[in-house]
């Protein structure tokens, strides 16, 4: 609707950028609307202020108006019909943005890192990427995303989704992109000399190109293989179980523990999630699981970066979902198990839409829900 061009001689200007994901007829929409009404109101105004102007000019040097005493009509009009104009454009503003920043649960998971001038994108296959995306047609895209340094801001414009890419925290944004083709990424938060640089392509492929291109990255390790690898590196493994059933350690068992509630001391409960492992890495002391010691090392970003903290995130997901995840054996497309989120990257690799039991529902129902400290990032 909004995609008359302006045609100059060689050169062509769209109005907009093309639409090529499901948000984008709704975000187009909500822009026509505002359009609409701010051409609509801007004529009326001026046209009546020239009207007025000619129709009650002062014709004779000692002409005086008539008093006049105010119009309650009037006064109730403007405004009663602003707010009602007002309140249309929030809750429509309003649903379109829950739609866009509201991850689904069932969608395939990308992680994300900002970094002076570059993007580096990480696929739960073990992908990785930097200033291009490559993503099947029609799948829900899910990105959790940090910066290493300063605040960035991942737009792209013909999906017409963008969020703030902030230190020391997750964003969350999803699409689903509606047709193939090859389109822009940018930076649109100014963070320094070449922030203009700052940008990519992203690759919307039909399902079988997808799949010829991510087996053309085999032999790359799944990003919570990585983690796994980490895991053991590091020494998270000596006071963190990973095992059903096993003994606590001197450190939380991570069995099947994300996406459940933990309790914490001083504070009630927060929910495992992705900001909340994050925290208990780089400040452990932060939300401290109760009935355990304030003994875990900080890990500054040079011992872990934010990549190799999402690929921790990664494996830590896996705990308690399929056994088989990270030894690589094939993993079927039913979850039987406790299923504690996001799909498995085997599953994700054979059919990024694999259905997932949404994370609600595992969560333990005894528990009353958690309040105050839960650090969701929205
Ligand atoms: Cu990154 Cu501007």
């Amino acid at each position: 609707m909004l995609l008359t061009q302006l045609t100059v001689p060689q050169v062509t200007v769209p109005f907009a950028p093309e639409q090529a994901s499901t948000f984008a007829p709704h975000v187009d929409a909500l822009y026509a609307y505002l359009l609409i009404i701010t051409i609509f109101f801007s004529v009326v105004i001026t046209g009546l202020i020239i009207f007025f102007a000619i129709k009650y000019r002062r014709r004779r040097p000692d002409e005086v108006p008539r008093p006049r005493h105010g119009s309650m009509v009037l006064e109730v009009g403007w405004t009663i019909m602003p707010l009602g104009i007002a309140m249309t454009i929030f809750v429509w503003g309003a649903s379109t943005y829950f739609k866009a920043y509201r991850a689904p649960h069932q969608a395939m998971e990308v992680y994300v890192v900002g970094k002076q001038w570059m993007w580096k994108f990480q696929h739960q296959t073990g992908q990785r990427e930097i200033n291009e995306l490559h993503v099947p047609v029609g799948a829900r895209v899910k990105l959790t995303m940090t910066t290493e340094d300063v605040i960035h801001s991942l737009y792209f414009p013909e999906f017409r989704i963008k969020q703030d890419v902030v230190p020391g925290r997750y964003s969350q944004m999803w699409f689903e992109a509606t047709k193939t083709g090859t389109f822009y990424i940018f930076c649109a938060e100014y963070c320094g000399t070449n922030h203009s640089g700052m940008g990519g392509h992203i690759y919307v492929m039909d399902q079988s190109a997808y799949q010829q291109w991510l087996a053309g990255g085999a032999g790359a390790e799944s990003a919570a293989a990585q983690g796994q690898k980490l895991f053991q590196e590091r020494g998270c493994a000596s006071c963190h179980q990973t095992e059903p059933g096993g003994q606590q350690g001197r450190g939380p068992t991570l069995y099947g523990l994300f996406g459940h509630q933990q309790a914490i001391q001083n504070d009630g409960l927060v929910t495992v999630d992705e900001s909340y492992i994050r925290e208990s890495i780089r400040n452990p002391q932060a939300k401290l699981a109760l009935g355990f010691q304030p003994i875990m090392p900080v890990f500054t970003d040079r011992q872990l970066s934010e990549e190799q903290i999402l690929q921790l995130i990664a494996y830590i997901r896996t705990l308690g979902q399929q056994a088989t995840t990270t030894t690589g054996a094939s993993a079927s497309g039913s979850t039987t198990g406790p299923t504690t989120g996001g799909t498995s990257p085997e599953a994700q690799r054979s059919n990024p839409l694999a259905p997932t039991a949404p994370r609600q529902g595992n969560s333990s129902p005894q528990l009353p829900p958690a309040r105050g400290g839960t650090n969701s990032n929205r």
